[in-house]
């Protein structure tokens, strides 16, 4: 399995002593990507939606491909997927076309697995509109559970706004279940699958949730593309995240009106090269085998897991993630520094807060390394974070 998956990320031809261990901040590139998106800029290059000869609408047909195959992937609607720079500028537009709804004493719940852009705008909208933040409590081992999820829905609930995989700790939200519970009030929920999207099967109908917000940079895709998918009612209802050209129907002096969805969300010329690149990666998921591709992902972390064990000194704050994700430190060094010795064998992890400050205030550290595996890992890479780590090791431990 995974034997010549490296062959499609040109990546590793010209990084041949680099092993990659960081696909939760940023995934490497396919290498059809890559092609299709220099394709566009060396043989297009126009607009879309507007130009009335052959290449415009060539982009344009490719570009609204690529949102065919995005509905197709997560089961909604060609219509209900709206094209975004990221998943924070997805979450971020949502929630201040949503914060519309939002009165006085309403409540918010989020959670401190949240990265910052699923709590940071819903901080502001709180603050903005007196209504009211509430923190689902974590369990014992750090996860968000139905049992207190239920303790925080009420009445007053008008946004839950969760991450489907916590990017600082690998863990999954039981959402469905969660869902379950929030149709039993009059709210609203919002799916972060920054990190879940690239690994699990995500269909917007099963979990019924209301918004999802995801990056096409995550996916073995593009930079600078995003997704935010909503029902189709609810798109209808919010008004416009913002205003300009492409979005309009009829503008007048005083009052305009605007193209039914999608399109009244994508004001301004939009990526277009990276959105018709991204198909490539959406096409990529479509078709393979992506559950198998998971389930190796999942056995190459149990390996890490086990090895890591069988060092002292390490401390794993996620063995049971369901995510490829694995979160340690090293007794009495600074994940900073052992990031600095894995850099010199070319082994490269993330070290810090990974923009979730509030986990580590949780797990009462200021900083941990993150470990994660993407879908062109292997068992040498493995090995050789083993290998730097201890290597890490022996060093500091030279200086006591
Ligand atoms: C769970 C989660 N949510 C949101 C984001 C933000 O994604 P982007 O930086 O692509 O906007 C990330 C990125 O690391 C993430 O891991």
């Amino acid at each position: 399995m995974n034997k010549n998956i490296k062959d499609e990320f040109p990546f590793f031809l010209n990084n041949k002593e680099v092993t990659y261990l960081d696909s939760a901040a940023s995934s490497l590139k396919l290498n059809s990507v890559i092609k299709r998106l220099t394709d566009y800029y060396v043989n297009n290059g126009t607009n879309i939606h507007r130009g009335v000869y052959k290449l415009s609408h060539e982009a344009t047909e490719a570009f609204e491909a690529t949102r065919v195959n995005v509905a197709k992937l997560i089961n909604s609607k060609t219509e209900e997927v709206i094209f975004t720079k990221g998943t924070t500028d997805s979450l971020n537009k949502l929630a201040f076309s949503l914060s519309s709804l939002i009165n006085e004493g309403d409540e918010i719940i989020t959670s401190e697995l949240e990265h910052h852009s699923s709590l940071l705008p819903w901080q502001e909208i709180a603050r903005l509109k007196n209504a009211k933040l509430v923190y689902v409590p974590l369990n014992d081992e750090g996860r968000i559970t139905v049992d207190n999820f239920k303790k925080v829905i009420n009445n007053n609930t008008k946004i839950v706004a969760l991450t489907h995989v916590s990017n600082a700790l690998g863990f999954l939200t039981p959402i469905k279940e969660i869902v379950k519970e929030v149709r039993k009030y009059n709210a609203y929920v919002i799916l972060d699958a920054a990190q879940s999207i690239s690994h699990m099967k995500i269909d917007v109908k099963d979990l019924d949730i209301d918004f999802l917000a995801f990056s096409a940079h995550k996916m073995y895709g593009p930079n600078g593309v995003g997704v935010l998918y909503g029902k189709d009612h609810l798109l209808r209802k919010i008004p416009p995240f913002e205003f300009g050209g492409e979005m309009a129907h009829l503008v007048n002096k005083d009052i305009s009106t605007y193209k039914d969805i999608p399109h009244k969300f994508e004001a301004g010329t939009p990526v277009i090269g990276e959105v018709i690149a991204f198909n490539e990666a959406v096409l990529f998921f479509l078709n393979n085998d992506m559950e198998k591709h998971y389930k190796n992902e999942l056995l190459l972390k149990e390996y890490l897991v086990n090895e890591l064990l069988k060092i002292d000194d390490i401390i794993i704050y996620n063995k049971t993630a369901e995510s490829p994700i694995i979160t340690l430190n090293i007794k009495d060094i600074h994940p900073h520094d052992a990031a600095s010795i894995l850099d010199e064998y070319n082994v490269y992890v993330r070290a810090g807060h990974h923009c979730a400050q509030l986990v580590n205030k949780h797990l009462e550290v200021v900083s941990t390394l993150r470990v994660s595996i993407g879908i062109y890992n292997n068992k040498e890479d493995v090995e050789r974070f083993v290998f730097a780590i201890k290597k890490a090791i022996e060093f500091f431990k030279q200086f006591g």
